[in-house]
């Protein structure tokens, strides 16, 4: 099973516009779950015309496995049972404070059914922003799918802002105090105090001294040398791996300099110049997507143009796109520079730029519902033969069980 998550800085950026199409392309090759995790606004059960018997509220309330809980498509809406692989999990019909609003007891419960369900992919849409309710859901050493547009940028900057977030969940995970790490490293109480103190000024923007967790790192290196705490963060960061997709992609300029361009900046600056930053492509303006969503009848199934998925591939390795920018980069033993520099997001920004024009080139002709194709054939490449741990993941971790897989993979 692989999990990924749609999440975005900020609300209406397309996340669930996106997250249902990219579902349904999914389940093409194989059982597909989309859950609705932005419990407040029901928004995948208004974009899909169908009859909802079971939601979260019968998860929550009526003692329901989150499996009795899955609507199908029916043959009003699909009827050639094209997508007879995917189903979705919609949140409750209307607000119910504790179910829209879960606290970490049920966080917990939804965390252990949803690591429960049999499928292959299970794609969450995620609540905009960051809360406890985001932030639970999304993976440990990637960022899942985070979706921003030229058209928002206050949307940009909040999504390179999640990247951050993500990687201080982790990091304080690993040194909180008592955590087994410390006698497994070594080390004593007062550098835990100390460390868990350079972590907060590291993440508190107003600290000029401490700009990224870059510096971080040279300073632990020039305190422990050689040290396995140093090299676990410098690993951390050097393996963690951003995706994002561009929607509303207008151009390769405009998208460059009001979306993409920010967005690694801000990365690279705040966060950590080691980071992977990958493009998945994008999604351009359609008037017949906002249709479909508007009429709750999906894109794929909007009228009889769709192609399948193995004829996009095979169409797409002859654009030559389909690895445009996922390359596994080889990353050798992480080194640490002596002195801290200040970071210069060059060599990512051109990678970047040649990912756009590459992509723009061979794919500006091609539809709406191909772009959603696409970036689902990109994905299933990045499915084969990479660690699950490297784009989404096999489950989902609560507080805590992070340390125990940390330990295990990296072994
Ligand atoms: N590529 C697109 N072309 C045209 N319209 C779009 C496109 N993407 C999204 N929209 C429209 O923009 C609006 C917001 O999209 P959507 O609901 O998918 O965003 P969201 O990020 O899930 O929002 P929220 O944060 O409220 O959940 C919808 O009316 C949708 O139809
Ligand atoms: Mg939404």
């Amino acid at each position: 099973m692989r999990i990924i998550t749609v999440s975005s800085g900020k609300g209406g950026v397309g996340k669930t516009s996106f997250a249902i199409n990219y579902a349904l392309n999914l389940s093409r090759q194989g059982k597909t779950i989309l859950i609705d995790l932005d419990t407040g606004t029901s928004s995948i059960r208004n974009t899909l015309n169908v009859q909802v018997t079971r939601d979260l509220y019968h998860f929550f309330r009526k003692g329901y496995r989150l499996d009795e809980c899955i609507t199908t498509l029916d043959r009003t809406i699909d009827p050639k049972n094209r997508f007879a692989h995917f189903g979705f999990i919609a949140g409750p019909k209307r607000m119910i404070d504790d179910i829209t609003n879960f606290n970490q007891e049920r966080r917990n419960l939804l965390i252990d059914a949803i690591n429960g369900l049999k499928a292959k992919y299970v794609v969450l849409d995620l609540k905009a922003g960051l809360d406890a309710n985001v932030i639970d859901f999304l993976p440990y050493s990637n960022t899942g799918i985070l979706v921003f547009t030229p058209h928002l940028p206050a949307a940009t900057m909040a999504a390179s802002d999640m990247v951050k977030a993500v990687l201080f969940k982790k990091l304080r995970q690993i040194f909180i105090k008592g955590s087994p790490i410390y006698s497994e490293l070594g080390i004593d109480a007062m550098f835990c105090y100390r460390l868990n103190e350079l972590i907060d000024r590291v993440e508190d923007v107003y600290d000029e001294e401490f700009e990224n967790l870059d510096s971080l790192l040279v300073w632990l290196h020039e305190q422990l040398g050689e040290h396995r705490v140093v090299q676990l963060i410098a690993h951390t960061l050097e393996y963690f791996k951003t995706y994002f997709v561009l929607n509303m992609f207008n151009e390769v300029r405009e998208s460059y300099d009001k979306a993409v361009q920010p967005f690694v900046e801000n990365i690279v600056r705040n966060v950590s110049s080691r980071i992977n930053i990958i493009n998945l492509g994008w999604i351009i303006k359609s008037e017949k997507l906002h249709q479909a969503n508007c009429q709750a009848v999906p894109l794929p199934l909007y009228d009889d143009v769709f192609k399948k998925p193995d004829k996009t591939a095979r169409a797409l390795q002859k654009l030559d796109i389909m690895a445009q920018g996922l390359r596994a980069e080889k990353r050798g033993r992480v080194t640490i520079p002596k002195e801290y520099t200040k970071p210069d997001p060059g060599r990512q920004l051109e990678r970047q730029l040649e990912t756009l024009h590459q992509l723009y080139t061979r794919t500006r002709n091609i539809s709406i519902e191909q772009n959603f194709e696409y970036i689902t054939e990109r994905s299933l490449y990045l499915f084969q033969g990479r660690r699950v741990s490297d784009f989404g993941d096999n489950r989902l971790f609560k507080p805590g069980e992070i340390l125990e897989v940390l330990f295990q993979r990296a072994e």
